[in-house]
């Protein structure tokens, strides 16, 4: 169940198709193309996570959703422009039968967006239930649902006492608190109905005690948030690397332009906060300046983003490196990433859609609530209160195999490898 079906959604359910026709790889999904080594370097096991770990099969998969546009999926497709008409012409009658839901929707919540296909309801608390029975349905069509938020990025909010537990967060749905945003709703009708919960963008959604709370009492587990796709994902792969070598940072500048609905959305500075908020984040946890203040106690770290229509999906990210070597002697690296923003956040989100049905199904990992394994594909991983996120891409896939080595009762791989020197 998809909350929000544009450019991710539709790229990700047109994908799903077309792989499913033979028509075109699942490029960039670790689940469909990944591999895990088990035991030693010389034994030569390396399945495909697919074959090794139990989930479920791309032909099994079945979508649905909401959205604020009544648009079907071939319709919202065209319109997110990121597919070309001819692959989209092949399984066009496919993408025709999937029609949205109406949606829980305020536009306090995402001001440049005017909806026109939302639920009416007495209260919050009224248009939870509705999701709920959206949910109910679903399930009697398919053996195990999952929900995964690919709306848009909400206004900038913050934890306020209503989100410290269930009760209290039941008691403000039913007053309509204006500290429960729309993605909330969705994020608590699927708990309460026990299904897992993935948030792809940078609203707090299921990032509050209540909703942890939840998904451990109704062993649904839950991840997020924002999909790390573009920018962020190259940033977790240099940082780390400029900390390996002790090299120094004194600024780091991103900017981006893109001209997509998601870049009109963050246009607005109060949707944009949550969305830099999220971006800024990675550096000092991994840098840890704390740490190491003579390379990086005085960074510069700037975040921009640019509505530009004429690249539509196609973002342009541009970073700006000032770093420092031997004796202090400052040094430049320049990114200019051209990428394809839903081309990359597709294949995320359905490894996090296929991971969660799978933790649903582990007793070790159905009652965790946070997945905090699935931090690999997070720009502001969720993970337990006091703990801080590990934002190193090579780390975070570190623990994801190994999870999945741990529930699968194979040894984990520490790369001490004193073994092959005896
Ligand atoms: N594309 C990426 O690489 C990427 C990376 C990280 C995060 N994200 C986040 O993923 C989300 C989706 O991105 P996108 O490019 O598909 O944006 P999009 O604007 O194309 O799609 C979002 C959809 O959500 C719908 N929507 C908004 N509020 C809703 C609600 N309350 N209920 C149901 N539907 C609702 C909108 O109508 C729209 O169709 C955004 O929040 C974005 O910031 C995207």
């Amino acid at each position: 169940m998809v909350v929000g079906m544009g450019a991710v959604a539709t790229t990700l359910i047109a994908g799903v198709e077309a792989v499913r026709k033979g028509l075109a790889k699942p490029i960039g999904s670790l689940t469909q193309m990944g591999t895990i080594r088990l035991g030693k370097r010389t034994d030569g096991k390396t399945p495909l996570i697919k074959d090794f770990v139990p989930l479920a099969s791309l032909d099994d998969v079945v979508f649905t959703g909401w959205d604020i546009f009544p648009e079907n999926m071939y319709e919202a497709a065209r319109h997110a422009s990121v597919l070309d008409g001819d692959h989209l012409q092949t399984i066009r009658p496919f993408l025709e039968s999937i029609e949205p839901m109406p949606a829980v929707f305020d536009q306090n919540y995402v001001k440049r967006l005017h909806g026109t296909h939302v639920k009416k309801g007495r209260s919050k608390c009224d248009l939870a239930q509705q999701v709920r029975s959206d949910i109910q349905a679903f399930k009697e069509k398919c053996d195990r649902v999952v929900m995964i938020w690919t709306g848009s990025t909400e206004i900038f909010l913050e934890p306020t006492p209503i989100h410290d537990t269930i009760e209290a967060f039941e008691k403000a749905l039913t007053e309509d608190d204006p500290a429960i945003a729309p993605s909330q709703i969705y994020a608590y009708a699927a708990l309460k109905e026990g299904i897992p919960f993935a948030n792809g963008a940078p609203n707090l959604t299921v990032d509050l005690p209540c909703m942890i709370e939840l998904s451990k009492q109704t062993g649904a587990p839950i991840c997020g948030k924002d999909f790390k796709t573009g920018q962020t994902f190259m940033k977790t792969v240099l940082a780390p690397a400029l900390k390996a070598r002790m090299l120094g940072l004194s600024g780091w500048f991103s900017t981006n332009i893109l001209g997509n609905r998601d870049g009109e959305v963050l246009d607005d500075p109060s949707s944009f906060k949550t969305k830099e908020e999220s971006k800024l984040g990675v550096i000092d946890y991994i840098l840890q300046p704390q740490l190491y203040p003579d390379l990086y106690k005085d960074i510069y770290h700037k975040v921009r983003i640019n509505y530009y229509p004429p690249r539509g999906d196609n973002k342009e990210g541009w970073d700006n490196i000032d770093i420092f070597g031997w004796l202090g002697y400052p040094m430049q690296i320049k990114v200019d990433f051209l990428c394809r923003d839903s081309i990359l956040a597709a294949p995320l989100a359905l490894d996090l859609v296929l991971f969660l049905d799978m933790a649903k199904r582990s007793p070790e990992l159905r009652n965790l609530g946070i997945q905090e394994w699935l931090s690999f594909y997070f720009k502001s991983p969720q993970v337990a209160p006091g703990l801080y996120p590990e934002h190193d891409l090579f780390i975070q896939m570190m623990k994801l195999k190994n999870t999945l080595r741990h529930i699968q009762g194979e040894e984990l791989i520490t790369h001490l490898g004193l073994e092959y020197y005896d």
